[in-house]
């Protein structure tokens, strides 16, 4: 399995989760537990992607949340926060995690960058290559809550009702259900039977 640099270790993750819990607390904070447990279950079933390195990149993956309640600019002050801490990696995952279709407007919620921001984040997302990582937290983004997992197309209309939707996020929807797919290739199966709660959440029953 490949090393990868500019990614904390575990401990060094939760240190830096909570830490920014204790500034700012909310649900953001089990949201990204969530993402990080996930990328971690799905990463173990698969041979290419560190279940170490995806538990960390999930646990960081909004941390510029620290800085308090923000809309699209959390992934700017994120990127921000790990690029000076040093950790390359997990701060490009804060700022690719909204971008499984790469257009700037294809988001939910609103721009409240400045506009030289929103020019470095249009150019920086257009000239990444996303790996296997960037992917994987997209994927486990779109489908944990802050109380567990839903079935992505609930979490997507959640989403529309919340913010609307214009041309670029249809492109955004159908970007992350072809994630989907991809990784459910990459396990051997769907990757909801890999989801504890999954099922209960979605329909709002509990399974005895
Ligand atoms: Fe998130």
């Amino acid at each position: 399995m490949k090393e990868l640099k500019g990614i904390p270790t575990r401990d060094q993750a939760l240190d830096i989760l909570k830490e920014a819990e204790m500034t700012s607390p909310g649900v953001w904070i089990e949201h990204s537990k969530n993402v990080a447990r996930a990328a971690r279950i799905i990463a173990h079933r698969t041979k290419n992607i560190n279940p170490d390195y995806a538990f960390s990149l999930g646990l960081l993956h909004d941390i510029g949340r620290k800085d308090g309640a923000m809309h699209m600019r959390h992934i700017f002050v994120g990127y921000q926060y790990l690029s000076n801490l040093g950790y390359e990696t997990a701060a490009r995952i804060c700022l690719t995690h909204s971008f499984a279709y790469k257009d700037i407007n294809g988001i939910y919620g609103k721009w409240d960058c400045s506009q030289s921001e929103i020019d470095f984040i249009s150019q920086y997302i257009t000239k990444t290559k996303y790996d296997i990582y960037d992917k994987l937290i997209q994927l486990c983004d779109s489908f944990s809550m802050s109380n567990g997992y839903l079935l992505i197309e609930k979490k997507m209309v959640n989403s529309i009702i919340n913010h609307g939707i214009n041309e670029e996020t249809i492109h955004k929807l159908k970007a992350v259900l072809d994630l989907k797919n991809y990784f459910d290739k990459e396990v051997g199966e769907s990757i909801y039977n890999l989801l504890p709660g999954v099922i209960q959440n979605t329909f709002g029953f509990t399974i005895r």
